[in-house]
């Protein structure tokens, strides 16, 4: 197929140009590279170009003739989304508006959409399943759910269908270490984790040890973005296969809380890390575990990567490379 993905030099876009590549898809990658990188995109042609240029995306549509758009291109750093919410409506929404009107336009009748747990805010229940409200508490699950309201409007009145993943905690790397996440002030745990063992922070924070927990600290569905890519082919097969639109919850179903995540990377990466507490970050849920019965009914999705240990390790491999470091050096820092 032909594919356009938006966001395709980040995290988990580059990922999956990476895999419709393997897989002989012929990939065309639009990405305005504001957090994307030029040599991140291992598969495809890459198009430098922003989502609010509606001439550009126009034009690129007339030219191209896609079947189906993976869009990934988006902002995703929770307290980020506090600080600056139109900077996440304009990008996270007004953006997948145009991209989503160009589709309909241009007759493109297949969307895969990279939706977030953020939406379902502070669940009542966990696992929580997809019909569990929608409550987002933060701009950037907000921005997401009104994607996923547009999507549904949408299919309702066209021939357009849609397949949302709602991804929980994604983490990891390709397993080659060729790409991975690459934020220079990264905010996720497990990159801050592996960091902190580095030594190019000075310490995890553990953002509160008073939660309603086992040990206190949050509990989070890691998944490896190599299981989460799996997801998408799967959901983008479904649909060329005229399967109707659907939304599905991407993680394991269980989860780890900090301090489990912190004990693992010690032991992956074999450094005794420092790990401080400080106060609860706002907006934080006890606890985010999917329940992922649908899509591994519906789609036959079956996770390769549920370890834990895996995980860290190909972020790890991923994290020494980007900063050229080896064992030897690693060692003698931590002596
Ligand atoms: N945490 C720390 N210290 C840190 C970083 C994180 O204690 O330095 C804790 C957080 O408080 C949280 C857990 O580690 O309890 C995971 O935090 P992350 O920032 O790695 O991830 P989040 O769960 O906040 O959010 C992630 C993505 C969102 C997505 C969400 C859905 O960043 O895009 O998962 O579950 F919406």
């Amino acid at each position: 197929m032909k594919v356009l993905v938006t966001g395709g030099a980040g995290y988990i876009g580059s990922h999956m140009a990476r895999t419709l590549g393997e897989q002989g898809h012929d990939v065309v990658v639009y990405d305005n590279l504001s957090t994307g990188h030029r040599e991140s995109v291992l598969s495809g042609r890459l198009v430098v170009g922003d989502l609010a240029d509606t001439a550009a995306l126009d034009a690129l549509f007339a030219g191209e003739k896609f079947e189906a758009v993976a869009h990934f291109a988006a902002h995703i750093v929770v307290d980020e989304s506090v600080r600056e919410p139109i900077k996440y409506y304009r990008n996270n929404f007004v953006n997948a508006l145009n991209l989503i009107d160009t589709c309909v336009r241009h007759k493109v009748d297949k969307f895969i959409f990279s939706s977030t747990a953020a939406v379902y805010g502070i669940p009542d229940r966990v696992p929580v399943t997809e019909d569990a409200l929608l409550l987002p508490i933060n701009p950037y699950g907000a921005s997401k759910r009104m994607v996923e309201q547009v999507l549904r409007d949408v299919s309702h009145t066209t021939g357009f269908r849609y397949v949302a993943l709602r991804y929980f905690n994604v983490a990891g790397a390709d397993p080659q270490a060729r790409i991975g996440q690459k934020y220079k002030d990264a905010t996720h745990l497990i990159t801050v984790s592996l960091r902190a063992a580095l030594g190019l922070r000075k310490d995890l924070k553990v953002f509160g040890m008073d939660y309603d927990t086992p040990d206190g600290t949050c509990i989070r569905d890691y998944i490896h973005v190599d299981d989460l890519i799996d997801a998408h082919m799967l959901a983008l097969g479904h649909l060329a296969r005229g399967g109707r639109s659907r939304i599905y919850n991407c993680g394991y179903g269980h989860g780890y809380s900090v301090k489990e995540v912190a004990g693992v990377v010690r032991q992956v990466t074999g450094i005794d890390f420092p790990v401080s507490e400080t106060g609860r970050r706002e907006g934080d849920p006890p606890a985010l575990v999917a329940d992922s019965s649908l899509i591994r009914a519906e789609l036959g999705w079956v996770p390769r990567h549920d370890d834990l240990a895996y995980i860290i390790k190909t972020a790890w491999e991923w994290e020494k490379k980007l900063y050229g470091r080896d064992e030897k050096q690693i060692k003698e820092k931590n002596r």
